[in-house]
């Protein structure tokens, strides 16, 4: 079996790593990207076949991973057309583009849309997956089988896309953000870059470990903090007046609304 990661960059490089560090053989990769330098860097970082003629590298593949921007990707599909094996699954990771109008550049394509996040680049992707009309279970299967060693693979409706790219596409930028203002906080009181960003990154990673692992609900956990008349509590009544809680929902919004706009 033989997956071709067309559009091989951030997202792409990241799916591919994973999968060659849990076992899989260089030799079951292709990667195209634009510009043969960077080609080159990837067949040497990851020991794959890989340039920028895409008609000759989606040939024997039995499953094409669309990690093109969203922009192209259309217009990437339609140049490989008449080179796609009958039945390849096509697996997009685009933002935006429906897989309707994935079936309607490649009539008759099993599309399978996915939603990865930053976290695939160290195997902790939240990732939905969404079958296209024509997609079938075998799809499903073969697509999970290179979205899985990224991360955790979820399924989903297509429609609701556009709410997981709130809560796990694009939400890395939100929990960094959040992070970084601690950081510069604790910076602020004296603490060195280095001792906040590590205890302030432990503290985000524990409190998450908490909610998976305990499956308490966060508003229980956060009560449970805030003694009555404490730091914890101060620090909430400060940053409720200041609009986290708001900018936090308003941000997810947007992001949701954008992924609307773009489809
Ligand atoms: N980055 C994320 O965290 C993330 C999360 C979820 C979904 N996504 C989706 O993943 C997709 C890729 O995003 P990205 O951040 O990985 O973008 P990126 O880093 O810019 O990678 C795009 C890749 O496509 C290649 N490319 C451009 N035009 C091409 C063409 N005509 N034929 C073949 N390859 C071509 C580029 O080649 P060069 O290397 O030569 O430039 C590059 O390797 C987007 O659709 C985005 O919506 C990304």
């Amino acid at each position: 079996m033989i997956t071709t990661i067309l559009g091989c960059g951030t997202i792409g490089k990241a799916v591919l790593a994973a999968n060659l560090a849990n076992g899989g053989e260089p030799a079951h990769f292709r990667a195209v990207t634009s510009r043969p330098e960077r080609a080159e860097l990837v067949a040497d970082e990851f020991g794959v076949v890989a340039g920028v003629n895409a008609r000759v590298l989606v040939h024997d593949a039995d499953l094409v991973v669309l990690g093109v921007k969203p922009h192209q990707l259309t217009d990437v599909l339609k140049s490989v057309a008449s080179d796609l094996a009958p039945g390849v699954t096509l697996l997009s990771l685009a933002a935006g583009v429906t897989s309707a109008a994935i079936e309607e550049a490649i009539p008759g394509a099993h599309v399978i849309r996915a939603m990865p996040n930053l976290g695939a680049r160290i195997g902790k992707s939240a990732t939905s997956v969404s079958y296209g009309a024509l997609a079938t279970e075998a799809d499903m299967a073969r697509a999970r089988q290179v979205l899985e060693p990224a991360g955790t693979v979820t399924e989903v409706p297509e429609h609701l896309i556009n709410a997981v790219i709130g809560v796990a596409g694009s939400a890395p930028a939100w929990f960094l953000t959040v992070l970084e203002a601690v950081i510069d906080a604790g910076v602020a009181n004296g603490l060195s870059y280095d001792a906040a960003t590590q205890m302030a990154a432990s503290t985000m990673e524990a409190t998450a470990a908490l909610v998976k692992e305990t499956g308490t609900d966060p508003g229980v956990l956060r009560k449970a903090v805030c003694s009555p008349g404490g730091t914890t509590i101060a620090g909430m009544a400060a940053a409720e007046q200041a609009g986290l809680r708001a900018a936090t929902m308003a941000a997810v919004q947007a992001a949701h609304d954008r992924g609307v706009e773009l489809s």
